[in-house]
């Protein structure tokens, strides 16, 4: 899913671990859609609001980290991102996160504020220029209206 094309001015939509998975994976906490039909109607939408968007996935932290530094040195227009569990655990992807001046936005699926008590921290939360959390897909569509508002 890395097109390695990153461009300036792009909004880079991220997901973390697991969530190539979404579609199989507990449906009934993280819906039936999966990650290529969310990519999918985020793209229809970018492109419908004349906006460019890159996606990536990966399971691996390191991988993520590179994917972020690419598109700092590129200058990203914003970052839509779903960090998966490294969001609980990862200093690594929070100082990645600090050096872009970009807006973020932070998505998660489910509201991770209603489950259990090690999901409820968020290393990135405070460097993101919000949280969206328990709106399903809908969130990522939502990241995106935002940027888009402040592109116009
Ligand atoms: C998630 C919530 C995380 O706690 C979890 O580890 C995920 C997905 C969400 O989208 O709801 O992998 O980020």
């Amino acid at each position: 899913m890395n097109t390695q094309q990153i461009t300036p001015g792009m909004i880079h939509v991220i997901n973390g671990p697991n969530l190539n998975m979404l579609g199989k994976r507990e449906p009934e906490i993280y819906g039936a859609l999966t990650l290529d039909q969310i990519n999918g109607e985020l793209k229809k939408r970018a492109e419908a609001l004349g906006l460019s968007l890159d996606f990536f996935q990966s399971n691996h932290e390191g991988e993520i980290l590179d994917y972020i530094h690419a598109a700092f040195e590129q200058g990203p227009a914003g970052v839509i991102i779903n960090p998966g569990a490294l969001t609980h655990t990862s200093v690594a992807l929070r100082d990645a996160m600090s050096m872009l001046s970009c807006p973020i936005v932070e998505v998660h699926l489910s509201n991770i504020h209603k489950r259990e008590t090690f999901r409820h921290t968020s290393m990135i939360a405070d460097i993101a220029t919000g949280q969206l959390t328990g709106f399903g897909h809908y969130g990522y569509r939502m990241a995106l209206d935002y940027l888009h508002a402040l592109a116009g």
